[in-house]
Formats: C-alpha cells, sequence, structure tokens
C-alpha cells in the first residue's frame, strides 16, 4: 500500500510517499527555518502563508521523486493536530481536497503520533510493545505503546515542553533558534558539571521544565550582575545536563516497572546527542533494547505521517472530510 503523508503543523512543509509503512519512497521537507530565524522563533502567519505557496510543489516532487503518479496512491494521511491552526489547515485541506478529487482514501494523523512512527520507518521489524519517549518543540510525553493503534500516555510536562525549554534558553543565552540545536553544539565545548541547576520533583512520569528555565535564567543574570566572567558553553552544557538527566532516567525507570525492555524516541530533541549518549548508557545497564530513530526523522516530516496513518488504515480506518484542525489535541 503506498500513503502519501502531508504534514505543515508548525513550520515545515512536507510530503512523503511511504510503502506498506516502513519503506520511504520520498521524503520533502521544505524548511521554513531561514524566515523565521530574523523572528527568533516561530511566527505562525507568516508560516501558514509559506505553506500556502509551497504546499501544492511538496507534494508533486513527492510524487516524482518516488518517480510515482497520483493514480497509484492507496491513500492519503495527514496531520490534524496538535500544531499551528493556520499552519495545520494548509496541509489538512489540500489533503482533503486531493482525496476528494481523486477518490483516494483519507487518513487524519495525530502530529505525536507520528513522530513515534519514526521508529517503524528505521527499523523495519520493530513491533509494540514499546515504551516512548516522545519530546519536541511542543511535547513531552512518556507512552506505553502496547499495540499499533493502542497506547497509554503515562506522563507529560506540566508546563514548558523539553524543546521549548531548550528553544528559550537558547534565546536567553543569544544562541538563535532553533535553540535546541545549538545549545547540543556549544555544549561540546562546555563542562556540564560546572553548575548544577535543579528540576522540579514531579510526581509519577511527568516532567516540569518550567522552573529549570527560571534558575538557568536567574543564576545568568545574577552573573552578570556580579560581573564573574562565565562561558556560555557550561551554562548550555549543565542545563542540558539537567534536562537530558531527568528525561532519562523516567524512561529506564519506566521501562524497568512495567517490564517493557524495549525504549524508542521520538520528536525533534531527539536529534540531541547528550540525549541519545545517555540512553544508550542507561539502557545498555539495564540490558533495556534501545530505538533511535534516523536524524531525518526525528524533526517534523511526512514519511512518520504516512507510515502512522498507514498503521491506521490496515484496521479499518479512515477519516470524515468533517474532521478539522485541532491545534492542541493531545494524543
Ligand atoms: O519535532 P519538532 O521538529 O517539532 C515539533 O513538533 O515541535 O521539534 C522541534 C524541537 C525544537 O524545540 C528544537 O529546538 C528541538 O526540537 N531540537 C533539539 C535538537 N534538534 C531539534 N533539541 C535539542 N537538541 C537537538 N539536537
Ligand atoms: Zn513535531
Amino acid at each position: 500500500m503506498f500513503v502519501l503523508g502531508i504534514e505543515t503543523s508548525c513550520d515545515e512543509t512536507a510530503a512523503a510517499i511511504v510503502k506498506d509503512g516502513r519503506e520511504v519512497l520520498s521524503n520533502i521537507v521544505y524548511s521554513q527555518v531561514e524566515i523565521h530565524t530574523s523572528f527568533g522563533g516561530v511566527v505562525p502567519e507568516i508560516a501558514s502563508r509559506k505553506h500556502v505557496e509551497k504546499i501544492s510543489y511538496a507534494v508533486e516532487a513527492a510524487l516524482n521523486q518516488a518517480n510515482m503518479e497520483i493514480d497509484k496512491i492507496d491513500a492519503i494521511a495527514a496531520t490534524y493536530g496538535p500544531g499551528l491552526v493556520g499552519s495545520l489547515l494548509v496541509g489538512l485541506s489540500f489533503a482533503k481536497a486531493l482525496s476528494y478529487a481523486k477518490k483516494i482514501p483519507f487518513v487524519a494523523v495525530n502530529h505525536i503520533e507520528g513522530h513515534i512512527y519514526a521508529n517503524f520507518i528505521t527499523y523495519p521489524e520493530l513491533k509494540p510493545p514499546l515504551v516512548v519517549l516522545v519530546v519536541s518543540g511542543g511535547h513531552t510525553n512518556l507512552i506505553v505503546l502496547e499495540d499499533f493503534d493502542k497506547y497509554e500516555v503515562v506522563g507529560k510536562t506540566r508546563d514548558d515542553a523539553a524543546g521549548e525549554a531548550f528553544d528559550k534558553i537558547a534565546r536567553y543565552l543569544g544562541l538563535g533558534y532553533p535553540g535546541g540545536p545549538a545549545i547540543d553544539r556549544v555544549s561540546k565545548f562546555g563542562d556540564e558539571e560546572k553548575y548544577k541547576y535543579p528540576v522540579a520533583a514531579v510526581e509519577g512520569y511527568n516532567f516540569s521544565f518550567s522552573g529549570l528555565k527560571s534558575a538557568v535564567i536567574n543564576h545568568v543574570h545574577t552573573l552578570k550582575q556580579k560581573k564573574e566572567n562565565f562561558k556560555v558553553e557550561d551554562i548550555a552544557a549543565s542545563f542540558q545536563k539537567a534536562v537530558v538527566d531527568t528525561l532519562v532516567e523516567k524512561t529506564v525507570k519506566l521501562s524497568l516497572e512495567t517490564n517493557i525492555k524495549r525504549v524508542a524516541i521520538a520528536g525533534g530533541v531527539a536529534a540531541n546527542s547528550k540525549l541519545r549518549e545517555k540512553l544508550v548508557e542507561r539502557c545498555t545497564q539495564h540490558q533495556i533494547e534501545l530505538y533511535v530513530p534516523d536524524f531525518k526523522y526525528c524533526t517534523d516530516n511526512a514519511a512518520m505521517v504516512a507510515s502512522a496513518g498507514y498503521f491506521r488504515l490496515v484496521k479499518g480506518q479512515t477519516s470524515s472530510y468533517s474532521i478539522n484542525a485541532i491545534p492542541y489535541i493531545g494524543l
């Protein structure tokens, strides 16, 4: 089965064709990051306008790259939420219109669910059950994936998402946007043990990063006021360590407590090199199998949406055209 995936939830206009949920035949991502960089973050109105300009080119490019005609496509999967409403509407409306015009079944996909499926692309043999840590700019979730369409969200953030904290701290430190990759890069030249930043103790598998963010900002402010010398690299590395340690400890704990000795990560922050390194270390210690998606499938893309759509379609699930964009939907 060939599924055309469409993803426009934030600032990437993406289209991809995936065979049987696992084999990527094409993967087109038109990033708007350069446009939004000058504003220090994504400007929703600009993002949706750029999606309108790019969406048909992205779909055409995906078909060309896969060497396919639209008539060979068995289904169209598109993200309906969560995300920026104007951005979501572009991809979703395009998908519905194309589906209606060409009489191709349509399936709406939850963006967070899409991130999880990046793992099934990278690892063709991988099957649930799985413990999944989804960490992106908008979400931080710990999930027990019991089956392809059956999961339980056992933990989430009470305030900032992990990626959001990275972005805000990077912005404060003058490292630019997007902040996650910048902090990752400069941290390699810093001492992560230099400062001990507190992470709020939250019950169960939930997270909170807003206090940590304030602690780092207040600390840097004090250092500046006292005219003390400091290296941005040390601040970045110490902050990154605080986030990564919390994410890793809760993920490993969930794996051990559920006895699901298979952990996967997903979302933009899954590209973080320290997170990957630390997870490898801790999972090896506890004989937990670790699955880490390819870099290109960690950040927003449409292949993951096509894959998630496929696993719904094979269970006979399609969506009605009445489905709307839902900016704040969870899993
Ligand atoms: O999944 P994604 O592309 O978009 C959302 O659905 O949010 O994630 C984007 C987030 C941003 O906050 C970005 O700073 C973060 O992922 N990110 C990283 C890294 N690469 C991207 N965070 C930490 N380290 C990275 N290497
Ligand atoms: Zn995302």
